[in-house]
């Protein structure tokens, strides 16, 4: 980040991926936060690694549409060019920004401090191995959250840096850490984390998204497809409820010859769920139209059978009695049933 030419493309392209990564992170905190979050007269927010800081403005924009108070962001990153960037970009006029240059995890020139809202965007992914002394630093930020305060960690969603999250995540839930895991994980997920059991497997959203024109030209002129945030995300909060009980689809939906099939998180095991569709019926067109991310209720029966949720040789069969309740959308918004949306 520290050479111009690296700023401008990654501002031209990735910074328009992450400033709506962090809106719509910044409406799931504002959905999933202790009302306590905002009862104050200013909120202020830490963003370590921050870059040019689109991801943390996204985060601003959706949180400023609800507080009508200022916000004071402060962004660390070892770059001095990028600081400069963020803080001569245009902002919303409640929006405060100062700066500290350091090379993280050890240089800490914002604590002692205090803090609503402590984010970490597609930083880790840059310090592998260094996940130990990222635990350590997250731990100490995480001592300063002041009443409803909120950490939210962000990865690319490629295997390797999502596997990398979800085990730093498990290293902190293993700590005497004061936060609790508040989404994406079903259940009030203490650790460890089920994606981590099998080698092959990692955990990631891929919420749909429209870009602007110019993006889309240069991901198409670059051979990516953008229709959709692909990210790994772990939001804990100091008070707020855990998502209740529930099954959240982990993986796209596969066709087979005569069934459909996915895997589930209940929080605590993976499920491999076949829905059989010799007939259509409700429950295959309620089931088929499930999408990443999205939540839904738990069948009794899960638990109670026996053997390995996780034998990926066989998948459990969805049962042909039960209704498919969907809960909620990968962001939290509550599925509207009537409306069927
Ligand atoms: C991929 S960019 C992400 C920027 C922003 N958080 C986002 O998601 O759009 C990674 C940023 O982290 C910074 N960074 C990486 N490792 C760092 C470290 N050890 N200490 C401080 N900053 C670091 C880089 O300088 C870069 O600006």
């Amino acid at each position: 980040m520290d050479r111009p030419e690296i700023r401008e493309a990654y501002g031209a392209y990735y910074g328009e991926v992450s400033h709506a990564k962090g809106e719509s992170l910044g409406r799931e905190i504002v959905r999933r936060a202790s009302p306590r979050l905002f009862l104050k007269d200013r909120l202020r927010m830490l963003d370590l690694g921050a870059g040019t800081g689109e991801f943390s403005q996204g985060i601003a924009t959706a949180l400023l549409s609800e507080f009508y108070g200022p916000l004071d962001l402060h962004l660390v990153d070892r770059s001095d060019g990028a600081l400069s960037h963020a803080v001569n970009a245009p902002r919303d006029p409640r929006l405060f920004i100062s700066v500290s240059r350091a090379t993280l995890p050890d240089e800490r020139p914002f604590l002692p401090g205090s803090f609503d809202i402590v984010t970490m965007a597609n930083c880790l992914a840059e310090n592998e191995h260094r996940d130990e002394s990222f635990a350590d630093l997250l731990e100490e930020v995480s001592n300063t959250l002041r009443p409803g305060g909120i950490m939210l960690l962000v990865e690319p969603a490629d295997k390797r840096s999502s596997r990398a999250l979800l085990s730093l995540g498990d290293l902190l839930l293993s700590r005497h850490f004061p936060l609790t895991l508040l989404a994406p994980c079903p259940g009030g997920r203490v650790a460890p984390c089920p994606a981590l059991a099998h080698s092959d497997d990692w955990c990631h959203e891929d919420r749909p998204a429209d870009f602007s024109e110019t993006l889309l030209k240069t991901a198409e002129s670059l051979g990516h497809i953008k229709d959709a945030l692909k990210m790994t995300y772990l939001l804990f909060g100091l008070e707020g409820t855990p998502l209740p009980p529930s099954l959240r689809l982990v993986s796209p939906l596969h066709k087979g010859k005569g069934f459909f099939s996915g895997d589930f998180c209940d929080g605590n095991n993976w499920w491999r769920i076949r829905l059989l569709n010799r007939n259509r019926s409700d429950l295959t067109r309620s089931f088929t139209r499930l999408h990443r991310g999205e939540t839904i209720g738990t069948p009794l029966v899960l638990p109670l059978r026996s053997g390995s949720p996780r034998d990926r040789r066989g998948a459990m069969d969805w049962p042909k009695e039960l209704p498919v309740i969907r809960l909620a959308h990968p962001d939290g918004q509550p599925f509207d049933r009537e409306a069927g949306r």
